[in-house]
């Protein structure tokens, strides 16, 4: 694949990973890969914005040759250390010997103690700028989005944002811009890529991007560094994650659980259809069979939350904790969420649930259900129940 030159003198050099299924570890599934997205900027002076993973370094570094002498490069601006976008920054400072690193004081930090190299290096902070000829460099710190080293660069000539993992999706393909894919699978993604990666951020979100506004930077294409770039209407990814940090939702249900020998899943099963009668979309997930980045991407736009296990040594079967501590982790905002399971004989799960939903900041709203052992023809009715009555609480306050 070549290089694209996605505004006059402004090429993406990066590289598409087809085959990448998972991301921070097993914790993110990619199931539609990914790309890492590098830009050149040709001017009096030449700038690399981000690089590449390390084992992509050759193919950012073809590209690169293809427009330009790489020793020719002035300045490789790290908008963030994680080695997804630095990985390959060592190959190419072999090649530029002359250029100068930019990025953020902690960046410089990140830098040297994940390549332990002693490059030229020049400390930024927000507002800064580098004039390459008849464009600048504009730099806005941005830590916590979603390292402490983060920074966006920012082009004014032409209303450009460079947010690298802002508004980025795992999704490779061999378009580069919003308006060649669809739709559909292009915000699904950039939600999945939300949930799983900024959504304990949301506040800073939100501030960052009021900053932006407050600062009155036109932006006509944001350019993240993973996945596609917004060029026909940027603002749509803007006002996705102002309404995403903020915690508006669907009037959606999940029923996410897992079961021993099925009492569990009848349950959990009745509960679903005493979410339907009611008008309520709703779907249910079982653990460990359904993947955990793609329940915690659906999540983000649900209202409601319930979480089902039997019981285990007091406490949740194993397959569920990772879920408990994911949602610990993120944190999601303005949730409604209830426990329920079975049990044989001292029960616990529904208690260990409740406890790590509340630590997670979710609003527990109706009391948990329990079952001992199969549930018999009563207690399905109450699980039905179960299911109508939290999804009416879902659906008033929704509309409040
Ligand atoms: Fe895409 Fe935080 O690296």
């Amino acid at each position: 694949m070549s290089f694209t030159e996605i505004l006059e003198n402004i090429f993406w050099v990066g590289a598409v990973d087809w085959n990448i299924r998972h991301f921070h570890g097993f914790t993110y599934s990619t199931h539609r890969g990914t790309s890492y997205n590098a830009y050149l900027i040709m001017d009096e002076k030449t700038a690399l914005i981000d690089t590449v993973r390390g084992t992509f370094a050759e193919e950012m570094i073809d590209k690169i040759r293809q427009i330009i002498d790489p020793s020719k490069i002035d300045f490789v601006v790290a908008n963030h250390v994680e080695p997804d976008h630095s990985g390959a920054i060592s190959e190419i400072l072999k090649l530029a010997p002359k250029a100068k690193v930019v990025g953020t004081a902690r960046c410089k930090e990140g830098l040297q103690k994940h390549y332990f190299s002693n490059w030229d290096f020049q400390v930024v902070r927000t507002g800064d700028e580098i004039n390459l000829g008849k464009r600048s460099l504009r730099f806005i710190e941005a830590p916590m989005l979603h390292w402490p080293d983060t920074m966006f660069t920012y082009i004014e000539k032409d209303a450009l944002l460079l947010p690298n993992d802002g508004f980025g999706q795992h999704l490779a393909t061999s378009k580069r811009f919003d308006d060649e894919v669809d739709e559909k699978i292009l915000m699904m993604e950039a939600a999945k890529y939300y949930a799983n990666i900024l959504w304990p951020f949301s506040r800073l979100v939100t501030r960052k991007i009021e900053e932006i506004q407050k600062l009155g930077l036109k932006i006509r294409m944001i350019a993240p560094s993973h996945g596609i770039i917004w060029r026909s209407n940027p603002t749509k990814i803007v006002e996705a994650y102002l309404r995403w940090a903020r915690g508006v939702a669907e009037k959606k249900i999940l029923v996410v659980y897992d079961t021993m020998w099925g009492s569990t899943e009848k349950m959990a099963k009745a509960i679903v259809e005493g979410i339907s009668s009611e008008d309520v979309e709703t779907t249910l997930f079982r653990l460990p069979f359904s993947d955990l980045g793609d329940i915690i991407g659906e999540l983000l736009e649900a209202k409601g939350l319930l979480v089902g296990s039997a019981t285990i040594n007091n406490g949740v079967l194993p397959t569920v904790t990772p879920f408990l501590e994911e949602m610990q982790g993120l944190k999601p905002r303005n949730k409604l969420a209830a426990a329920f399971g079975s049990y044989g004989w001292g029960g616990g799960a529904v208690k260990t649930i409740e406890e790590s939903l509340e630590k997670a900041g979710v609003e527990m709203v109706a009391p948990s259900l329990t079952v001992k052992w199969v549930p018999d023809k009563n207690e399905i009715q109450k699980c039905f129940e179960f299911g109508k009555k939290f999804a009416k609480k879902v659906s008033e306050t929704n509309q409040s």
